[in-house]
């Protein structure tokens, strides 16, 4: 089992003592991802194949005494804690009326998920609970699902609610959906409930039903390099909810319930039916489901050498067709290949965020070095660079 970051674990604890002056009935985690391929394909219904990553966000949560059916949330990365009753969540999330909730957005992630569970019937009991993580904020690499995947675990124990990663990831989706208003899809929070060792998962975002398919990076002498260009993005507004809505005339115009219904030899009568941004934003969604089957395909009979050419087409598509990259990712991309990497991409929703690059193991300081070189060289703030690899899914740490 991954272990968190001690510093995280005991960042989220001293919080939690710091807070309640009493220890907590335990911790939480859940990890960040990275997405190797299927980028923008989950609210399509199609497939998508992220990993966990070793970042997590740990949450220590203990039960209230006071009966008052009250939920404190705590976290380091803010000065106050917000504290709210139970009862008073349906006000706070008012998803009918559009409003923006009345909580900061840090503690709609915690408190959307205890809203969440509520609106299945639990009714839950008071709960503090103070949040640590070292996922980085705003980077693409999925710190609100951390939050969320960290957040439901403890509340599912604590609530005996029972139930299994996928009800879970659900319940943190809602609340990214309904209680911050970001309509995202599903893949972040599969990733972090679902992730193992070693592995990648391969997500039917349709039936939700998931594979694990081991990515062999290291046994094949590869490493995993995540350039996060610090160029921060925020789904809860502007391009990512314009694409999806793209994604949706698209799927109406061609006759089907989603885009996952459309395959590449539709693409012709496609760009007939339709304008041509609707279409390249069609396109890249048809085509990068097809890279996601392709790379499957490829790991499991050629091998992780053999997947750079669909990174770098995936990242082409979202560059020409969906428009969702950021010359500091374009930059970060070219520079990785420039210098040797086996394939290189954005991963996550754009606009920002990060790339990942495959790359030899001993030529992670020179890859790293070439990123940062051409960065000086665009007058772009220096990246942040490191490795990843595939780790464990969401689970008590104590
Ligand atoms: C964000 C969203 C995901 C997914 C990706 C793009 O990470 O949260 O649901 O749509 O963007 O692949």
């Amino acid at each position: 089992m991954a272990e968190s970051n001690h510093a995280t674990q005991v960042a989220a604890r001293t919080l939690f003592t710091d807070l309640t002056g009493r220890e907590p009935d335990g911790l939480w985690s859940a990890p960040g991802r990275v997405n190797l391929i299927g980028e923008h394909t989950d609210y399509n219904d199609g497939f998508v194949l992220p990993f966990a990553i070793p970042h997590r966000t740990v949450a220590a949560v203990g039960r209230r005494e006071d009966g008052k059916g009250r939920v404190r949330v705590a976290s380091t990365f803010a000065a106050e804690p917000v504290e709210v009753a139970l009862d008073d969540l349906d006000e706070i999330f008012p998803t009918a009326t559009g409003r923006e909730p009345a909580v900061p957005e840090w503690a709609a992630y915690p408190l959307g998920v205890a809203w969440a569970l509520r609106q299945t019937g639990l009714v839950g009991s008071g709960v503090d609970i103070a949040i640590a993580s070292d996922v980085p904020v705003g980077a693409g690499l999925s710190s609100s699902a951390a939050i969320e995947g960290a957040a439901a675990s403890a509340l599912n124990d604590l609530w005996n609610a029972d139930l299994d990663r996928t009800a879970l990831a659900r319940i943190g989706r809602r609340a990214e959906n309904e209680a911050v208003g970001a309509p995202t899809g599903i893949m972040d929070q599969m990733a972090s409930m679902l992730g193992e060792p070693d592995a990648a998962i391969f997500l039917d975002c349709r039936s939700l039903e998931a594979q694990l398919v081991p990515v062999g990076i290291a046994e094949a002498g590869l490493a995993i390099l995540v350039i996060d260009t610090r160029v921060k993005h925020a789904h809860s507004t502007g391009g990512y909810g314009e694409r999806r809505a793209s994604c949706e005339l698209g799927a109406s115009i061609m006759g089907v319930a989603a885009l996952r219904d459309v395959s590449v030899d539709d693409l012709p009568r496609a760009q007939e039916l339709m304008d041509d941004i609707t279409f390249r934003r069609v396109r890249h969604i048809v085509t990068e489901n097809q890279r996601v089957l392709d790379t499957v395909e490829v790991l499991r009979t050629e091998g992780a050498r053999a997947i750079g050419d669909l990174l770098v087409a995936s990242h082409v598509s979202m560059r020409d067709d969906f428009e969702i990259s950021v010359p500091e990712l374009d930059t970060a991309v070219e520079a990785a290949l420039a210098a040797g990497a086996l394939g290189a991409r954005m991963t996550g929703g754009g606009f920002g965020g990060a790339a990942i690059a495959l790359v030899e193991q001993d030529a992670v300081a020179s890859v790293s070095d070439a990123v940062n070189a051409a960065f000086a060289a665009s007058g772009f703030s220096e990246p942040h660079i490191f490795t990843v690899t595939p780790s464990a899914g969401a689970h008590r740490d104590a």
